[in-house]
């Protein structure tokens, strides 16, 4: 016997894709008792939604996400929308008793996230943040080998997301596409956008992060505004580093950017631990590179696991092994697992607590790179 779960997506975009994707593979693949249904997505311009629903499946359009989230039809709200947003459809959905499944990052700032927070905890409904880099097999099979105490103590834990994509000062800001630009509906530029995903995998790979401290620039000061078409300032930061220490003792670096010449999404993080160390590179993302201290003198160096095993995180799911899966697939194991948890009563993380951690280191970066000074995270 299967349950339903009736989907409302709000925002039909990049993310919209993804999530439609997953809500369509995971049951020929997972067998959860909860199976989505495709009954609503939502966006304003009706014809072009009707559109996208007749691509993916969706049952019915509305224009305005306030009527999808009355309907007594919905049970779970997916919210793909541009970052000042989340934090008014969740709240509202959440005071209406749906589930919610919240696109990253949580919201424009920490405040904003504590009231979501409040509004799902309040209202005891499921929640989950798609930080979706947590479920590709390799990233999953290296928090199996941390908390197994494989790499023992660990003293280095080190990111990097790069892109080159908003090198031209002629790209405008705002507006459909490029709202990544404009600090009112993204809230930061790649701290928000690029390393929050850093820093969700950090926190839950090696543990909470203690204090930061934090560089940022912005190239490019002016750029015209999509929706004005006047020239204003641009409030995002193009570029973001940052310093930080772990509860747990050891030292973090990340770099973000989108003016890295000739990178596209680098995605890379390593970690040094006393007895082994581990490398991960979203380009070659089904493979974990591993350094076993252990091994024999003469037989040691790095080695690169391909995780396409049957005994490797989600894979028994999919081909036979040594056949790789891609990008798409992080977020199929999401949705697996979120219906997982409707089954199980233990929350998919991360929730929205979880996610309002990253929201709140991400602040104190920024709050960092204003003051020049060591910011505790709060
Ligand atoms: N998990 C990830 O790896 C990942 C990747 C990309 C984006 N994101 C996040 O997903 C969210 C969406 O990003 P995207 O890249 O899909 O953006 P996008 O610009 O491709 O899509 C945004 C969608 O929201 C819609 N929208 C805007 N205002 C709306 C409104 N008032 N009502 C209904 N729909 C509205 C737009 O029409 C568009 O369909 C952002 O929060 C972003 O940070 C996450």
């Amino acid at each position: 016997m299967s349950t339903p779960l009736n989907i409302g997506m709000i925002g039909y975009g990049f993310m919209g894709r993804a999530h439609s994707n997953a809500y369509n593979r995971v049951s020929n693949f997972f067998n959860t008792e909860h199976k989505p249904v495709l009954k609503a997505v939502c966006a304003r311009d009706e014809e072009k939604a009707q559109a996208f629903a007749n691509t993916w499946g969706y049952e019915s359009v509305e224009t305005d996400w306030r009527k999808l989230i009355e309907r007594k039809d919905i049970d779970a709200v997916d919210i793909c929308t541009p970052n000042n947003l989340h934090k008014e459809i969740a709240i509202a959905a959440a005071q209406a008793g749906k589930m919610i499944l919240c696109e990253k990052p949580l919201a424009m700032n920490a405040a904003e996230g504590e009231e979501m927070c409040q509004a799902v905890e309040k209202a005891k409904v499921a929640n989950m943040v798609w930080y979706n880099y947590r479920r590709v097999p390799a990233v999953t099979f290296a928090k199996q080998l941390i908390d197994q105490g494989r790499l023992g103590r660990i003293f280095h834990y080190r990111a990097n997301f790069l892109q080159d994509w908003t090198i031209s000062a002629d790209l405008p800001q705002g507006g459909q596409a490029l709202w990544r630009l404009d600090a009112a509906a993204a809230g930061s530029g790649v701290t928000g956008d690029l390393l929050a995903h850093c820093i969700d995998t950090a926190i839950w790979l090696n543990g909470s992060i203690d204090n930061v401290s934090g560089m940022t620039e912005t190239f490019i000061k002016e750029r015209k505004h999509t929706l004005t078409g006047k020239m204003q300032k641009v409030d995002i930061d193009d570029a973001c580093a940052f310093l930080c220490r772990f509860e747990n003792g050891s030292l973090g670096l990340f770099e973000s950017t989108r003016y890295a010449r000739g990178h596209k999404a680098l995605y890379t993080f390593e970690i040094n631990g006393e007895k082994a160390s581990i490398k991960w590179d979203l380009h070659d993302l089904h493979r974990l590179q591993w350094f076993d201290h252990s091994d024999e003198g003469v037989l040691r160096g790095w080695t690169s696991i391909h995780v396409t095993d049957s005994d490797h995180p989600y894979m028994d799911k999919w081909w036979v092994p040594g056949l790789a899966i891609g990008y798409e697939h992080s977020f199929v194991h999401q949705v697996a697992d979120f219906l997982e948890s409707l089954s199980t009563g233990k929350p998919a993380g991360p929730t929205f607590r979880d996610a309002l951690e990253t929201q709140k280191i991400c602040d104190a970066v920024l709050a960092s790179a204003k003051t020049g000074q060591w910011t505790p995270v709060e």
